[in-house]
């Protein structure tokens, strides 16, 4: 039997999922999987070959030539998409624009789950995502959803990306983020929704130590 232990963290976007997420695997030395990464890239790779989203025989096909593997030097993500790591890339703007378009899709759905529930198979992970406590880990122990107020959330993601891309405005991300939000909860396929038993942390007003911090506490209840 395994007993290992998976942590889902699920919420909107930009909402601090990937840094409460790093912050507990360091801690308690678990894996961190990043799925978001994995949809970026294959967004990536559906924007580099011209994939018609409506033609699913295409999807099929590009689905069975995208290689993804994280490498995990430290609790960064690093992503590869067949060999080239792509995880800067991923990040930029014309992969959030589409990216929820493509994470609709039922094909690359079903291939990121099943993908992703061969890594939690037998070690102790974090993964966050959209549908990681309802659809990917429906028994995980301990579920987190994440939310925060949408301003908050763009002028955090700004502030992360504005260095490297200061063409990019606040104005831009505030509604890629709104955008998004949209389109991964009303899809028909595993929509963004709290899952019953996950805990809800609204971290508008908390810094990440405290967020950190709370995620131990619950941790920690659950090894009673
Ligand atoms: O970091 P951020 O909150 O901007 O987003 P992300 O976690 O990198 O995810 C990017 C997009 O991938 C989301 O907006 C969803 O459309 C999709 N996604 C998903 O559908 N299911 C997941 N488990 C993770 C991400």
């Amino acid at each position: 039997m395994n007993n290992n232990i998976i942590v889902a963290i699920d919420g909107y976007s930009s909402c601090g999922k990937s840094t409460l997420a790093k912050a507990l695997a360091k801690k308690l030395h678990y894996i961190y999987v990043d799925s978001g990464a994995m949809y970026r890239a294959v967004t990536l790779y559906f924007l580099r070959n011209n994939i018609d989203l409506t033609n699913h025989a295409q999807i099929e096909e590009a689905l069975k030539n995208i290689h993804l593997n994280f490498h995990s030097r430290d609790y960064e993500t690093h992503i590869t998409l067949n060999d080239e790591e792509v995880s800067e890339e991923v990040r930029q703007m014309p992969v959030s624009e589409k990216v929820s378009a493509v994470a609709a899709l039922k094909e690359v759905r079903r291939e990121m789950v099943k993908q992703q529930q061969r890594m939690g198979k037998s070690k102790n992970i974090v993964m966050d995502g959209r549908d990681i406590g309802t659809a990917v880990f429906p028994h995980a122990p301990l579920k987190i959803f994440m939310t925060a107020d949408p301003k908050i959330r763009a002028e955090r993601r700004y502030n992360e990306i504005h260095a490297k891309n200061p063409e990019v405005t606040l104005e831009d991300i505030f509604e890629n983020i709104a955008h998004r939000d949209y389109q991964d909860t009303t899809r028909e396929e595993s929509p963004l929704v709290r899952a019953d038993d996950a805990i809800i942390l609204d971290n508008t007003n908390i810094t990440p130590e405290q967020q950190l911090q709370f995620a131990l506490d619950k941790i920690e209840a659950l090894k009673g």
